[in-house]
């Protein structure tokens, strides 16, 4: 079976929009584990809406881990949180707030405030000075980062990783954005799979179709590291080494040369 890690999945009963209860909680892991996802990111929203306190996902952590034993299921979970971009994030973090990925304080899993797209190179910069490195949550979702040429590089040239959605890659909203995905992947703009995963229903924690496309689109090995190893050295709390991403090559990156 094939190993994985699901860098971004909302596993904590009744914490934000995720599982309701444990049932539900534990019915997401065992879809995980029969995928063959060994470890997984278990977050919570810490932002306006879901504003989860960082001892409640780690409570949560510890009584999930407990009954994932109990059930005999084969999966590591880690604290996590998926926390949202706005002015005061670094005053936040210095206050201990906000719940890093594996709790180890060295990769913070950020997204973007719904429907609003926000220059981050000053916040990534930021953190980078102290240590941290940003990782941003399914950028490819903003139009401005998938199709607009050189932003994300910039973002990781700063410092910056990158977690995508399992469900752009196997359901894109448009066949524009499967290709710059695609075109992404390939360049090495991706670092980590999530699935974003909320409920063992409706948003299910789906890996295994996204993993086999991803191996399609590069090669296997290059799937692996976005896949399983990356991800594992974050939640073991291990820095991540990652290449400069190769150059753009759609025809309108060549003429802008000219
Ligand atoms: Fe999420």
């Amino acid at each position: 079976m094939i190993n994985m890690v699901d860098l971004h999945c909302h596993l904590l009963a009744g914490l934000d929009d995720g599982p309701r209860n444990w049932d539900d909680s534990l019915a997401m892991c065992r879809i995980l584990a029969e995928q063959g996802v060994s470890h997984v990111a278990a977050l919570a929203h810490q932002c306006e809406r879901w504003n989860v306190q960082g001892d409640s996902i780690r409570v949560a952590v510890n009584e999930l881990r407990q009954k994932i034993a109990d059930a005999r299921i084969q999966l590591e979970v880690h604290a996590a949180a998926e926390v949202m971009a706005c002015p005061d994030l670094l005053t936040r973090w210095k206050m201990g707030k906000l719940v890093s990925l594996g709790d180890h304080g060295r990769h913070l899993l950020v997204e973007m405030p719904h429907g609003v797209f926000v220059d981050l190179r000053s916040t990534v910069r930021q953190f980078t000075q102290i240590g941290v490195r940003i990782i941003l949550a399914h950028p490819e979702l903003y139009p401005e980062l998938l199709h607009e040429p050189g932003t994300i590089e910039e973002l990781i040239h700063l410092g910056c990783l990158v977690q995508i959605s399992t469900k752009s890659v196997t359901n894109p909203e448009t066949k524009e954005d499967s290709k710059a995905l695609r075109d992404w992947i390939r360049r090495g703009c991706v670092h980590f799979l999530g699935s974003d995963g909320h409920s063992p229903r409706k948003r299910q924690p789906l890996v295994i179709a996204a993993y086999k496309k991803i191996v399609d689109w590069t090669n296997e090995s290059m799937a692996k590291d976005i896949c399983f190893q990356n991800g594992l050295r974050v939640l073991k709390g291990q820095p991540v080494h990652v290449k400069t991403p190769a150059v753009e090559r759609r025809w309108w990156s060549v003429l802008r040369l000219w």
